[in-house]
């Protein structure tokens, strides 16, 4: 039963909102949570129920809803300025955040573009090293290579690198020119391999295209180590160094979303720190305000930085801007998520409860209807098949992970799938007793959807 109010709301939003990655239809016709409050791990309903947030509010809460120290320094910040435009003035938030950022950054990445979320980071990024190679004189550079599975934003640069056919294909007609290469999905191997006996061929077939068509190829996209909206597909070990080398042998600029994976995710600070690489580019996003505020940015090394500056007159000038780009809020609010990964030891402390997981996680292998269970440091995802021998998906109709969500919902527990992959990328600071509790609700979930 739901109190007056929750009604009245719930009304209102059907009758209002759209909602983003859904069908209108079916959400009309639901029961759905409307949040009134956050308390570290919990979301709280209008009705004042309580739900652990185990997708961190879409991966980008680290240490908890509330935290005193974020919302402290927002608070301080509001009393100050609440924005001033980057255009030509700089402010003390961002300036502050753009060097702690250059010193905790992979070695060489020196320069900090700002936007307000990923997929104007990832925009920046591919026009970035368009206009790299076109100033310095390479101007037939207009492609770029991704890989399928990949999931980039959805600003129209980005949806051209995407390589998810469900999201992606049907506004083909509107984007760039990209080459796709296999995604380094051991469990469903495009080239049919497998893992051990493999020698990672997918990293050897992107590397004959990255040589077939590196004379206009301006740069190539990746997530590092996890292609988290493609499945939490987890990249083989070593698959990103060779990336790296691929990149560097052919003059590609290589660009490393770290939007999902940045700030800790897979238990280094970025997923680049995983195999010790440099990207040209990287993007970073959502966990960069502690998932506090839309707040993103765009690093990239002295080289590309330098070829952008001419005299006024050469119009080498990077002509893209945002309105809240270097926003002092979101600023604020990433200043102190950076010190509190300084202060309280996060990456260290992080290291058992991904051992945590790791055994939790263990329980669900053999079931029937698991086909693999993923993971990378604080990221896992479990995905669920019909038939676990030849790996048969369910039919999308029957919205399994939807109903696994909604299960775990009820038992208080938010989810969200990606198809019939279970996610679960929990805030840092979940305890192990949560986080034991999050995975008996996902399993009990799975069970009542398939018993
Ligand atoms: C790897 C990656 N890049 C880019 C984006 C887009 O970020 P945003 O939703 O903030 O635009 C996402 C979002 O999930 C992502 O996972």
């Amino acid at each position: 039963m739901h109190n007056k109010r929750t009604v009245q709301l719930m009304n209102d939003d059907k009758e209002y909102i759209w909602h983003p990655f859904t069908q209108m239809k079916d959400y009309a016709a639901a029961d759905n949570i409307i949040i009134e409050r956050g308390e570290g791990v919990y979301l709280i309903d209008t009705d004042g129920n309580r739900y652990i947030d185990g997708v961190s509010s879409l991966w980008t809460n680290l240490f908890g809803h509330n935290n005193a120290k974020i919302t402290g320094a927002i608070k301080a910040q509001l009393d100050r300025i609440a924005h001033s435009t980057l255009l030509g003035l700089a402010n003390v938030p961002a300036t502050t955040l753009a060097k702690k950022l250059v010193e905790i950054a992979p070695k060489g990445l020196k320069r900090v573009f700002y936007s307000d979320n990923g997929s104007t980071a990832v925009e920046i990024s591919l026009k970035m090293s368009y206009l790299y190679h076109m100033h310095r004189g390479d101007t037939v550079r207009t492609k770029f290579i991704a890989l399928r599975n990949s999931y980039h934003g959805d600003t129209l640069g980005a949806v051209s690198v995407g390589g998810i056919e469900l999201f992606h294909s049907l506004f083909k007609p509107l984007l760039a020119d990209v080459v796709f290469a296999p995604s380094p999905y051991c469990y469903r191997c495009e080239l049919s391999l497998e893992p051990d006996s493999c020698g990672m061929r997918c990293a050897d077939a992107l590397e004959e295209l990255a040589k077939r068509h590196h004379g206009e190829t301006a740069a190539l996209i990746i997530e590092p180590i996890v292609q988290g909206a493609g499945g939490i597909i987890t990249a083989p070990d070593g698959y990103l160094r060779r990336v790296r080398e691929i990149c560097t042998k052919y003059g590609i600029l290589m660009i490393a979303d770290e939007v999902a994976v940045g700030f800790g995710r897979t238990g280094r600070m970025f997923g680049c720190d995983n195999e010790g690489v440099t990207p040209d580019i990287m993007a970073v996003a959502k966990g960069l305000s502690g998932g506090y505020l839309p707040m993103a940015a765009t690093l990239t090394t002295d080289a590309v930085y330098d070829a952008f500056l001419g005299e006024y007159s050469e119009y080498k000038t990077l002509f893209h801007g945002h309105t809240f780009t270097g926003n002092q809020l979101g600023a604020s609010a990433a200043v102190a998520t950076l010190e509190i990964f300084k202060e309280e030891r996060v990456l260290e402390r992080l290291q058992p409860k991904i051992e945590l997981l790791t055994s939790l996680l263990e329980g669900f292998k053999e079931h029937p209807c698991v086909g693999d269970v993923r993971q990378r440091g604080f990221i896992a995802a479990i995905e669920l098949v019909r038939d676990k021998a030849a790996k048969e998906r369910f039919a999308p109709a029957d919205r399994i992970g939807h109903k696994v969500i909604q299960r775990a919902a009820g038992q208080g527990l938010i989810i969200r799938p990606l198809s019939d992959v279970i996610v679960i990328m929990p805030p840092y600071i979940i305890t192990g007793g949560e986080l034991t509790r999050m995975m008996e609700i996902i399993s009990e979930s799975i069970n009542h959807v398939l018993r």
